[in-house]
């Protein structure tokens, strides 16, 4: 073994994961921004590596080592990896792959040719489930955690003139001490299941660029701040005709640099989704997007947007599609806002991680808001600074990703976390770090009843925005006269949005009554709950869960197997069940 092998301390038994030394984060994240990539689109092939033998036999070494060589036997051989398509998730490649838990070991070649002088080579991943080691002609380049987050990998100093061998080890184990932890309700795909490209950048670059309205400024004044690739001091130029008619400079020193200046742009909205092209260069770089400018702020009980009022009607979703799993392809993304308009929403809660960017892209184009979410869902180990620092790099990349995207209007930091003092702190921490990295947005999350006072009272709410509510009155508890008790119950400052509520049924099984899994009991849950919902002038959203019904490993019963059905949807995407007219009829019926 070398003595510079990062993984030499593999080859002892005390195996443990290289991840925390090699991890890339949101500090290397590049935004893609308009900027041409070059699709790393193989063809890859796939060795999935149950017992770990990967790192220890050193699976990313070069294969030219003649076995005389070898430390340790190594059992692979890239050629016998079975070809696969990249973007993927392995479980729905292969019947006996379904319920594949551990590493997969992705091979392709990546011709290269270089660039002008200076020019910066990286690696972008739209995403992988869920832990990624990134090897190129057998050395490590870097690490990814998280499974619904971009990563950006610099690979300049290993990439060669000609053909390089990349390999990317993923591995998608439930573990206690992950973000999520190793208990979901959904189904845990594996993968490199979103896009893997080569983005060439010059020395210095624009690593991220924020533009929107400054906040409490009525939307008259705008502001641009720049992150440049290195702490340099040089000059940025903005150009946004439909902002200002003459550019704007930014100074930039130590690779900073924000502007601030009096306009008033049209405004984004869903009813009028105007966006603006906006063109950053500086020296070598361009950067540009298409930007809504809009303002989201309480006031009060109330969400207010461009300073109106407004009360968030919609539904949830998961990524999880039938014959793909977790991949969104963008006619996916595009039938699922589609679906949510037709329903008569105004606004999407994307559960329970982050989506695919296509999906913030298009609601910005066709005018949906969004509850965009890091997986801290259900029993995170809070005590474990790591695992904070997990849970703050994903939300730091979201935001990265996201941060121009005027449909994401909620940042959302935790899902049902049972309140203990160390839950209180990280997620305290955690929505204070969403509020820095990005003053534009309300922070939310799922939060608690207080079961013996039977109120709406979660001590987390005062870091808090909006208090997200998710209840099942009617489902999980008996009926909704327990919400009825538990809106009397309380008296919360700020605005609540019912941020999941839904009920089982499988499409077709009808019944009449209180006949759980049928289609008409789901539809009458609906109604009793909108109804009370539409009654409490402090509730200010409405979120049915879900769209669609959804793998779920942990739905066993024999309306179940193997899914969760409390979409309005079946899981072909085509079955509308009866809630779903019904919820529409309803959603209509507040708009008119
Ligand atoms: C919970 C949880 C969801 C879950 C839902 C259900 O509220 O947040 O992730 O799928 O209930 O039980 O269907």
């Amino acid at each position: 073994m070398t003595a510079d092998d990062p993984f030499a301390h593999l080859h002892d038994e005390d195996y443990a994961s290289p991840f925390d030394q090699l991890r890339v984060g949101h500090a290397q994240l590049v935004q893609t921004g308009g900027r041409l990539t070059e699709p790393v689109n193989g063809p890859w092939r796939l060795t999935l590596d149950l017992f770990d033998e990967g790192l220890r036999q050193r699976w990313y070494a070069d294969d030219d080592t003649p076995p005389s060589q070898w430390a340790l036997p190594r059992d692979y051989d890239v050629e016998a990896g079975e070809p696969v398509p990249v973007p993927s998730c392995w479980n729905l490649l292969k019947p006996h792959w379904y319920q594949f838990e551990g590493a997969g070991w992705y091979t392709t070649m990546l011709p290269w040719t270089p660039g002008p002088p200076g020019e910066r080579v990286v690696l972008q991943f739209g995403g992988a489930a869920s832990h990624a080691l990134v090897f190129l002609n057998g050395q490590c380049v870097g690490g990814h955690a998280g499974a619904s987050t971009p990563f950006s990998i610099e690979i300049t100093q290993a990439i060669q003139a000609g053909p390089n061998r990349l390999q990317v080890m993923v591995e998608n184990r439930r573990r206690a001490d992950r973000v999520p932890m190793h208990h979901i309700d959904w189904f845990n795909y594996g993968g490199l299941y979103r896009s893997v490209e080569l983005l060439r950048l010059p020395q210095v670059f624009l690593r991220r660029v924020a533009v929107g309205l400054v906040p409490g400024s009525n939307g008259g004044r705008v502001f641009v701040e720049v992150v440049a690739s290195d702490p340099i001091d040089a000059e940025a130029e903005v150009i946004w005709p439909t902002v200002q008619e003459e550019p704007c400079r930014v100074q930039i020193r130590a690779g900073r640099g924000r502007i601030e200046i009096a306009a008033q742009p049209r405004l984004w909205s869903p009813a009028s989704p105007t966006l603006h092209d906006v063109l950053v260069t500086s020296g070598q770089d361009r950067w540009q997007e298409r930007i809504g400018f809009r303002e989201i702020i309480t006031r009060g009980h109330d969400i207010l947007l461009n300073g109106e009022p407004l009360f968030l009607q919609g539904v949830c979703v998961h990524e999880d599609d039938e014959a793909v799993g977790k991949v969104s392809t963008l006619d996916d993304v595009e039938r699922r806002l589609t679906h949510a308009r037709e329903l008569g929403a105004n606004f999407l809660r994307l559960a329970h991680y982050p989506h695919h960017e296509h999906v913030a892209r298009l609601a910005d184009a066709v005018g949906v808001l969004l509850w965009a979410e890091v997986p801290v869902y259900w029993a995170i180990d809070f005590a474990d600074p790591a695992t904070y620092c997990d849970a703050e790099n994903q939300l730091l990349e979201l935001v990265t990703r996201d941060v121009n995207r005027a449909s994401v209007i909620l940042w959302g930091v935790g899902n049902e976390n049972a309140d203990t003092d160390a839950r209180y702190r990280f997620m305290r921490d955690l929505a204070a770090a969403a509020r820095a990295a990005d003053p534009t947005r309300l922070i939310t999350a799922a939060c608690l009843i207080d079961r013996e006072r039977f109120a709406i009272a979660d001590r987390l709410a005062e870091h808090l925005d909006v208090i997200g509510l998710n209840e099942y009155f009617g489902w999980y508890e008996p009926d909704v006269s327990g919400l009825q008790r538990l809106i009397a119950n309380s008296a919360p400052d700020r605005p609540v949005v019912i941020s999941e509520t839904g009920a089982d049924a499988k499409a077709g099984h009808r019944g009449t009554g209180r006949q759980l899994f049928t289609e008409d009991w789901q539809a009458e849950f609906f109604r009793q709950q909108w109804h009370v919902v539409r009654g409490t002038p402090w509730i200010r959203g409405f979120a049915a869960w879900l769209l669609y019904d959804f793998r779920s490993e942990r739905r066993q019963t024999r309306f179940q197997r193997g899914y969760n059905r409390k979409g309005l949807i079946a899981e072909d995407k085509v079955t509308k069940k009866l809630a779903f007219e019904v919820l529409s009829a309803l959603f209509r019926e507040e708009t008119r």
